[in-house]
């Protein structure tokens, strides 16, 4: 028998991750539960160099890299995808011998999430931070027109400085094609409306809202952005389709979606 082609998420912390249930899903869907395994490691930043380098020999072939190490994670590679070169940032190791190759399917997930292309149409993006980064150079690659705020003013005026994009600190809500919350405001059931510049009367029926963060239930924001009308999109959808591309990326297949939300949501 071949042996076992492992993958793994690598995160700290990363018990609560929704990576291996959803990817073990998906491998088994496509018929390679047998030859392929996913599993969460946890791995603190001090050691997160040693460990990749240790993986293939481990019999690892890949692993999606999560927070804190999506920086790190680029130091360590020796080679770039252009995509997670000009993000900044890479969420999808892959190993062939000994070579550490970096990509990012952050953006791709993203984008792949969006019910209607955001080509030619005016985005507000909410934060600034890694996942921040990777939708809007995302959403500037496919041409839209991307203001950005953040809490912090100085980031997201960096961000843009970097990237592209107009930073903006009074962002009129009602006015945008598409939002995305890439903030992790709302991660712990404070009021994203207290921390974020719109309200709940601010969504509009027509536009599409992207939450990037996600728990049990739907968030404050996509309940009031549904109640409005507008085309919701949660962070379970985005996390599928980063995944799905992830996956494309090891085995080379079409990743099987509805097992991969079935199992993220379960
Ligand atoms: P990630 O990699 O998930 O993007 P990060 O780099 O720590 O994580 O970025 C977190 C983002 O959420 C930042 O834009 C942060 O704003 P600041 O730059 O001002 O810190 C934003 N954020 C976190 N908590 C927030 C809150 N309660 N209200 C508004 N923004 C918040």
């Amino acid at each position: 028998m071949a042996a076992m082609k492992r993958l793994a998420v690598l995160g700290h912390p990363v018990a609560h991750s929704r990576s291996p249930a959803m990817q073990t899903a998906a491998l088994a869907e496509l018929g390679l539960g047998e030859e392929w395994s996913y599993e969460a490691i946890d791995v603190a930043p001090d050691g997160f160099e040693r460990l990749v380098r240790e993986l293939p020999g481990r019999g690892f072939v890949g692993a999606n890299v999560t927070v804190p190490h999506k920086g790190a994670a680029l130091a360590v590679a020796d080679t770039l995808t252009e995509t997670a070169r000009e993000i900044g940032a890479a969420n999808t190791l892959s190993f062939e011998g000994e070579e550490i190759l970096a990509g990012n399917t952050d953006a791709g997930g993203l984008l792949a999430a969006l019910p209607v292309s955001p080509a030619g149409g005016t985005a507000l993006v909410l934060g600034a931070g890694g996942a921040a980064r990777a939708v809007v150079w995302g959403l500037l690659r496919e041409g839209a027109a991307v203001d950005v705020w953040n809490r912090t003013p100085l980031r997201s005026a960096n961000l843009c400085e970097e990237l592209g994009g107009r930073a903006v600190e009074e962002p009129d809500a009602a006015s945008y094609d598409l939002i995305v919350n890439s903030t992790s405001a709302g991660m712990h059931a404070e009021d994203p409306f207290e921390e974020l510049p719109l309200g709940p009367a601010d969504f509009v029926p027509g536009q599409v809202v992207v939450d990037m963060v996600y728990g049990r239930e739907p968030t404050a924001l996509l309940v009031a952005a549904g109640e409005a009308g507008a085309t919701t999109v949660d962070g379970i959808e985005v996390l599928v389709r980063q995944g799905a591309l992830s996956l494309r990326v090891w085995t080379g297949r079409e990743a099987p979606l509805a097992a991969m939300r079935a199992a993220a949501r379960a």
